[in-house]
């Protein structure tokens, strides 16, 4: 029997964050630029999207430039920010005909003019988008994020869990992460959303980002499916056992 918890993870749709790791080494490993890996990796991006509203899930949040990559050489950035401001150009009335809502966390302050020009254009063109959405973190870190909010939901007090959720609010379709995917092998968080993930289902994959499909999205959703998310409580018949009173126990 399926507890209610469990019935709830496997027919509500899921939001689904995704730490899109390994452009580097796929590029390194084929003897091209670390960039090439980035490149292709963005072609996992479309193919992610594409499976995701059949598989039942409406909202994806996907890592793709953290704040700390910024420590990373000038031009494996440069180029990384090229590619972005490329995508969005290019995808910007390919995802409103699709249904596809795009928009970006993350800080903006820090990113090149012509890159946030691409953000707003992708954002304001696809913003009555249905289907999907979709969720670029870009220049993003948990603690960062949390600590923007706290101050905000401070500042304009009560300050409770509510009032901090609300003011980590950001982008559309906001709310804590059903399933966390991440690629290539690594097992961490890397200052993602720390506070949206705390009862995530975590999955990992060797896959490097560029060799991911829509496939392998459908294997993260299976696991998922077959997970028992309790959330501090107890699978359904525990509970009702757990319940009786001591003397009606065996
Ligand atoms: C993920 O690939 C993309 C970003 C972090 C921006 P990496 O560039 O981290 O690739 P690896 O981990 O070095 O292979
Ligand atoms: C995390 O990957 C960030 C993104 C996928 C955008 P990194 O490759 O930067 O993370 P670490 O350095 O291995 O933790
Ligand atoms: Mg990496």
């Amino acid at each position: 029997m399926q507890s209610n918890l469990q019935c709830k993870s496997t027919t509500s749709p899921l939001h689904v964050g995704i730490i899109m790791d390994g452009n580097g080494r796929w590029g390194e490993r084929r003897g091209l630029t670390r960039t090439e890996g980035h490149r292709a990796g963005v072609d996992a991006v479309g193919r992610v999207m594409t499976a995701a509203p059949g598989l039942n899930i409406d909202t994806l949040t996907m890592f793709a430039f953290s704040s700390d990559n910024w420590k990373r050489p000038r031009p494996e950035v440069d180029g990384m920010m090229h590619l972005i401001e490329h995508y969005m150009t290019m995808q910007a009335q390919p995802f409103a005909d699709a249904g596809i809502r795009l928009t970006v966390i993350g800080r903006r302050d820090r990113l090149p003019d012509a890159t946030v020009a691409a953000i707003e254009k992708i954002e304001s063109v696809t913003a009555t988008g249905t289907t999907l959405n979709a969720r670029l973190a870009i220049d993003f870190s948990g603690r960062h994020a949390l600590l923007e909010a706290a101050a905000r939901a401070f500042w304009s007090g009560p300050f409770t869990a509510d009032t901090l959720s609300a003011a980590l609010a950001t982008g559309s379709g906001y709310r804590d992460i059903d399933l966390l995917i991440r690629t290539s092998g690594e097992q961490r968080l890397s200052d993602f959303l720390l506070w949206e993930s705390a009862y995530a289902e975590l999955w990992f994959t060797q896959t490097l980002w560029p060799d991911f499909t829509g496939e392998n999205l459908q294997q993260a959703v299976d696991a998922f499916r077959n997970r028992n998310r309790r959330f501090g409580g107890l699978p359904e018949a525990a509970a009702a056992v757990s319940s009786q009173p001591a003397h009606a126990l065996p």
